[in-house]
């Protein structure tokens, strides 16, 4: 019997653990390492979310191991108040990656450095007003938790006074399209504006966006977007503050995703990669900001901020990507995979979509590619078969979208374990296809 049966630790984890969304995977892992994780039985499965989309180096990556056993014996946590070498480097080095950026806070979390980014925009701009991607994905608390909204707003009572959203640019199923059916953004946004504008009470602080949705179902903003959308803040005096959560250090081809359109934020957050899997965020802006916020009193002082450990991890990740060269591989991995993904969107007539930049990609599931009618049922067989075979994929389930996979190896995957990836997509597929026989399936050739 699978050692991944076990009886008592289910029973135990039934009994004890809280359930914070989602069904718990059907195995029991003891250790990762690289691209894989094991099972209890140590069967590898192929970790194509890189954790929760954060462990960039792959499990265990010896840098990672050594630095936090040396940082760890040597100063790991701090008095909030004191500072450290590998904190004041890391800032130094974040800084010179991101030309303007050239403050930084250190914090834990992904929704704790938006927390952060938010506060200080309120602070600064002395208005409240914040406005995100009706698909967003910012964090589970506070305010940033009240600008996401892909997910988790019923229940909880009342958002942020002064939350508001815009859509978010679906080049899939466009709400406003150009004469040849592509979309038009610009009108779209333009649209979405003068909505915000009629809402707005006058207190415009702030807008987040990712610039590419990842929980939203990969939604890439399309080239041009970022700028225009930060013409739109400029000219209501809010700041832009980017999220890149999952698309920062080199995850889609350039360092920032923000790069590759030429817009610099006033306020960046960054988490998820930059501790390639140890919690570890971190908040940049221009020394501008940041001195408009101390000046009015910035605080934002947590137990673990500036702490050396998570700080020396990020110092090695941006070593490692560098000498790995990381971001290059990223680009090349990305082409490769998405030349992958697009042959089977050849093949098979489920595929109704491949989306997304450098190893950050989208696969979205639809009952037929005409019509883009969305398939969570097939798209959710899928995703169980492919675990079953030995490779895990993230499948997000959004109202009016079809089940996106989102697909994010580590950015050291190597070539056959992208094949690898690939092939176990193909056959989970067919055996999705093969439990619906009543399915057209594979796509005319
Ligand atoms: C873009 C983005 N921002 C923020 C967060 C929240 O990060 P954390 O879960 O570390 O708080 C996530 C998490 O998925 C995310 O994808």
């Amino acid at each position: 019997m699978s050692k991944n049966s076990d009886r008592g630790f289910w029973d135990s984890a039934q009994k004890h653990l809280i359930r914070y969304g989602g069904a718990f995977e059907p195995a029991i892992i003891e250790r990762a390492a690289g691209s894989f994780v094991y099972d209890a039985d140590d069967k590898p499965i192929l970790d194509f979310t890189s954790g929760q989309m954060s462990a960039l180096l792959g499990h265990s990556h010896p840098r990672i191991v050594a630095t936090v056993s040396r940082q760890v014996a040597q100063v790991a946590h701090l008095f909030s108040g004191m500072l450290s070498r590998p904190v004041v480097e890391l800032a130094e080095r974040l800084a010179a990656l991101a030309p303007g950026l050239d403050r930084v806070l250190l914090l834990s979390t992904g929704a704790e450095s938006n927390e952060a980014a938010i506060r200080m925009a309120k602070l600064v701009t002395g208005k409240h007003e914040i406005v995100a991607f009706s698909k967003s994905w910012h964090g589970m608390t506070g305010v940033a938790a009240s600008a996401t909204y892909s997910a988790g707003r019923k229940g909880y009572g009342p958002a942020a006074v002064g939350s508001l959203a815009i859509p978010a640019p679906n080049s899939f199923r466009p709400r406003f399209r150009n004469a040849d059916g592509s979309l038009d953004w610009q009108t779209e946004l333009d649209d979405a504006f003068d909505l915000v504008d009629s809402q707005s009470t006058g207190s415009l602080a702030a807008f987040v966006a990712e610039p590419i949705l990842s929980s939203g179902g990969i939604l890439e903003l399309p080239q041009g977007y970022l700028a225009a959308l930060q013409k739109k803040c400029r000219e209501r005096g809010m700041l832009l503050i980017l999220d890149e959560a999952q698309t920062g250090i080199g995850r889609t081809g350039t360092m920032f995703a923000f790069q590759r359109d030429g817009v610099t934020p006033d306020i960046l957050t960054l988490s998820k990669t930059i501790g390639a899997g140890l919690p570890l965020s971190a908040v940049m802006t221009t020394a501008e900001i940041e001195e408009e916020a101390h000046d009015r009193g910035f605080l934002f002082y947590t137990t673990h901020v500036s702490d050396p450990l998570p700080a020396a991890v990020g110092l090695a990740v941006l070593d490692v990507v560098e000498e790995e060269k990381l971001v290059e591989r990223a680009r090349d991995m990305g082409t490769k995979l998405f030349d992958g993904l697009s042959r089977l969107k050849q093949r098979y007539e489920c595929v109704g979509d491949v989306r997304g930049r450098g190893l950050l990609l989208g696969v979205e599931i639809v009952k037929d590619r005409k019509d883009r009618i969305p398939d969570h049922q097939l798209g959710a067989a899928i995703a169980a078969e492919a675990f079953r075979r030995g490779l895990s994929m993230n499948i997000v389930k959004l109202p009016g979208m079809g089940g996106v996979f989102r697909i994010a190896p580590p950015l050291t995957i190597s070539d056959e374990e992208l094949e690898l990836g690939l092939k176990i997509i193909a056959e989970a597929i067919e055996a999705g296809l093969a439990a619906n026989t009543s399915r057209p399936g594979i796509a005319a050739e």
